[in-house]
This record gives structure tokens, sequence and C-alpha cells, in this order.
């Protein structure tokens, strides 16, 4: 007999309702395993995370969060810290019932697909949509862009993050990850220890795994889809992938000097970086009507 088809949406919230957004250990949910989480990478993440407030107006009424899951870094709150209302917009209804919980009044909560938004032309003063466009069909990724771009009021900007399939530098750079860790396997079976890999084991140093359907983009996908339909800019968010982060930085070699000069160096380079790192920060602009 034929299974009935279950579409992707389906699947991805599926996954989220059911595995990704389940806590763990009472702290984490299961979806943090695709970040890292060491102390060594924290100051760098966390100030890579506050690169999204340079883009949004710093107030406003209501902040859209396309994608929301249950903002589950603190960074995330920074966000919507003075406008009114953040509207989270999830298919996930574990996901919403989470970020009720830390954004309490100030928090409004909708099932929705980011690719068919329900709100009106023009109702917000800021969006962002982190890490959940590639959970869309290319064709969808084209519809959540151009959704997120009609419901932003004129004069307001979006921020939209997801990883490329590939990237450039950490492909160019791959060889120190897999050195990295052949070198810590061969130092474990030295001392007679289980060799684990650092990393979720992965194809390459710039794979992200995600546990559920994913379709990545690059650059040249972006430029053509949004070229000449809005005002888009490519800069960075990270350029390192998590893989790569764990591998080579760590505690005893230096790991947080080495990752505040990359930091400076994606923060001289954004646009190179951004295109050429693991992910971009697309920002979006809708123009203020003469
Ligand atoms: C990787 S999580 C990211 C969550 C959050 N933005 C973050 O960065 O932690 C992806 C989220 O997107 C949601 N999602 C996936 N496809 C969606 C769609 N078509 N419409 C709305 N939400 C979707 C999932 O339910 C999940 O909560």
């Amino acid at each position: 007999m034929m299974q009935p088809h279950k579409s992707n949406k389906e699947d991805v919230r599926h996954f989220y309702d059911q595995v990704g957004w389940q806590l763990e250990d009472g702290e984490h949910y299961q979806n943090a395993h695709y970040e890292d989480l060491r102390s060594v990478s924290q100051e760098y993440i966390h100030r890579c995370h506050l690169r999204v407030n340079r883009h949004l107006k710093p107030n406003g009424r209501f902040l859209l969060d396309a994608g929301s899951g249950p903002i589950q870094y603190p960074e995330y709150l920074t966000y919507s810290e003075h406008y009114h209302y953040r509207v989270c917009a999830d298919i996930s209804i574990v996901a919403l019932k989470e970020a009720r919980k830390r954004t309490g009044a100030k928090g409004l909560m909708v099932v929705a697909d980011v690719a068919n938004l329900p709100f009106k032309p023009d109702a917000f003063d800021g969006a962002v949509s982190l890490h959940t466009f590639h959970h869309l069909s290319l064709e969808d990724q084209a519809r959540a862009y151009d959704e997120t771009y009609r419901v932003l009021a004129p004069g307001a900007s979006a921020v939209v993050i997801n990883g490329w399939s590939e990237s450039p530098l950490m492909k160019r750079w791959g060889w120190v990850a897999r050195w990295m860790n052949g070198l810590r396997g061969l130092r474990a079976r030295l001392l007679g220890k289980n060799t684990r890999p650092a990393a979720k084991p992965a194809a390459s140093p710039s794979e992200s795994p995600t546990g559920t359907f994913t379709v990545k983009n690059d650059p040249a996908w972006l430029k053509k889809t949004l070229g000449g339909r809005m005002d888009f800019e490519i800069l960075v968010w990270r350029s390192l992938s998590v893989n790569f982060l764990r591998a080579v930085f760590h505690e005893k070699l230096g790991g947080r000097a080495l990752l505040r000069w990359v930091y400076k160096q994606e923060e001289r380079n954004p646009h190179y970086c951004g295109e050429n790192g693991q992910y971009p920060l697309v920002v979006v602009r809708k123009q203020s009507a003469t």
C-alpha cells in the first residue's frame, strides 16, 4: 500500500516538535548540538549574534521573528529589546510554547509558514529570520524573502541568516581542521582513550548538519533571486562553520585570541567574509515612501 505523502514542511515541523525543541539536559535543546557551545568560542559567537542589531531599527512597535524557534540564545532577546511586540512565527507549536516563556507579554505567537505570512503589507518595523529559510525548497525560499519584504514597513529592514551550501574559505582552510582532527585521534589512540571525532561526523568542515530537510544556496542564487526585486546586502554573520570551530580552536592552543583575530578580520572585510565564509548576514531594506 502506498504511504500517504508527507510534505517537506510536515517533516520539518514533526522534527522540531518531536526532536529539535526537546530539552535534553534541562537547559539546552537537541538543536544546540549544531552549535559550538564550548567556552573558548563563546565570546566570538556572542559578538556575531550581536551583529544583527546593527541593521535593525533600534526600536519600533512590531518586530517579526520568522522561524523564531524557542528563542534559544539570550542574545536573540536583544533584537526586540526596544520594540513593543515581538511576533514569533513558526510552524512548530512546541517552539512557540517555549518562545512564549522567554518573551512574556511582549511575545505574540503565530503558527505560520514563512513563505506565506498571514500579515498585512508594511506591518513590521523590523524582521529577523535565523536558520529557517534553509528548511524550504528554493522556490519557497524566494517566496519567504518576498514575504519578509512585503510585510516590512517603508524605511525598515530585515536580517536573514542561513548557511551557504559551500564556503570557499572553509574549503581553503579545511586541511587545518582535518589535520587537527587527525592529531586529536592519534593522541587519543596513544593514550588508549576512545577516539571520538571533535565534531559530529560531516563530510567537510563547512557542512552544518541540521537533522531534517534543508536546501542551501549560494551567493549567485541569492543575487539572481533578489536582484532587481529588493534592496539587499550580503555581509558576514560568522565565517567559521561549527565543525571548523570545534576542530581548530581550543582553550590551550590560544583559541580565544585566535578567534578575536578572526572577528577583527571579519569586521575589516564584511562583504568578502559574507560571500566566502560559512554564514552570511543578508540585510533586506525597504525604501522609505517619498
Ligand atoms: C534551525 S531552527 C532556528 C530557530 C531560531 N531562529 C534559531 O536561530 O534558533 C528553524 C526553525 O524554523 C522553523 N521552520 C521551518 N520551516 C518553517 C516554515 N516554513 N515556516 C515557519 N517556520 C519554519 C522550525 O520549526 C524551527 O523552529
